[in-house]
């Protein structure tokens, strides 16, 4: 039976959020921000084992209160210049816990508001397939194309358009695969890397809720989520 890991890239600086601290550690509900999708994907019954891919040197995360978390927590201290080359370098660090029929869960630190019932449907809806498949939600706004004066000049079909979140589901070998084919540079998320090699990730509908966290006043919008959430 293939098994369920998470690999969660949290070696990011956080400058959109313009605070000293990088954005992985700000005070959220009372924890730094990334216990909280951590502790999520740690909970898991189906979950095994849980990375976390942190900048080199990182000396936060072992100050962090990190019961509840037991085995399953493997801190990787090998964060790259980008978002995908944390998650290749995490891979490759991992690979001897990881046999490529297992299943991968990438889910940014940056998403704390992820509940189990996301990770739940991702893994009902995606884990008879061969691919893989990603949360997302369809786009609700009316979209405007604008010129360089930045001025409305048509307006989009939203049909068939999915805002991608995380997690993003994909078997260790195909990942790892794609991400080798791909150009990592270009690359800012797991499916558009699977997409390339020609497969097609399954679009689970994932909830609004499960937001990134990008900008100062994202914080607010998280902690009423977390606390309304008890
Ligand atoms: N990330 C990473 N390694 C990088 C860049 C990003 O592991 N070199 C992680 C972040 O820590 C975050 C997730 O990828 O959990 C999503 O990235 P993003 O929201 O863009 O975070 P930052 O890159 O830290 O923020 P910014 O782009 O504002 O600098
Ligand atoms: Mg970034």
């Amino acid at each position: 039976m293939p098994r369920y890991v998470a690999l969660i890239p949290a070696a990011g600086s956080g400058s959109r959020m313009r605070a000293e601290l990088p954005k992985q550690y700000a005070p959220l509900a009372g924890r730094p921000l990334l216990q909280h999708a951590v502790r999520t994907l740690c909970m898991h019954r189906l979950i095994e084992q849980v990375f976390v891919v942190l900048v080199p040197g990182d000396v936060r995360f072992g100050k962090c209160d990190w019961s509840g978390c037991g085995a399953k927590l493997s801190p990787l201290y090998c964060g790259g210049e980008t978002r995908a080359a944390s998650v290749f370098n995490g891979l490759l660090a991992a690979n001897d816990a990881i046999d490529g029929a297992d299943w991968v869960l990438v889910h940014d630190a940056a998403r704390p508001c992820l509940c189990t019932g996301d990770i739940d449907r991702l893994i009902a809806e995606v884990g008879d397939s061969e691919t893989g498949g990603l949360l997302a939600v369809p786009v609700a706004d009316t979209l405007k194309r604008a010129n360089a004066e930045g001025e409305a000049v048509q307006t989009e079909a939203r049909e068939h358009l999915w805002r991608a979140q995380t997690p993003q589901m994909f078997r260790y070998r195909v990942l790892i695969e794609a991400l080798r084919r791909a150009d990592i540079a270009a690359v800012t998320d797991e499916s558009s890397a699977v997409e390339q090699t020609g497969a097609k990730p399954k679009l689970v509908q994932g909830s609004t809720n499960n937001f990134k966290v990008t900008y100062p006043e994202d914080l607010a919008l998280a902690e009423l989520i977390l606390k309304n959430r008890g």
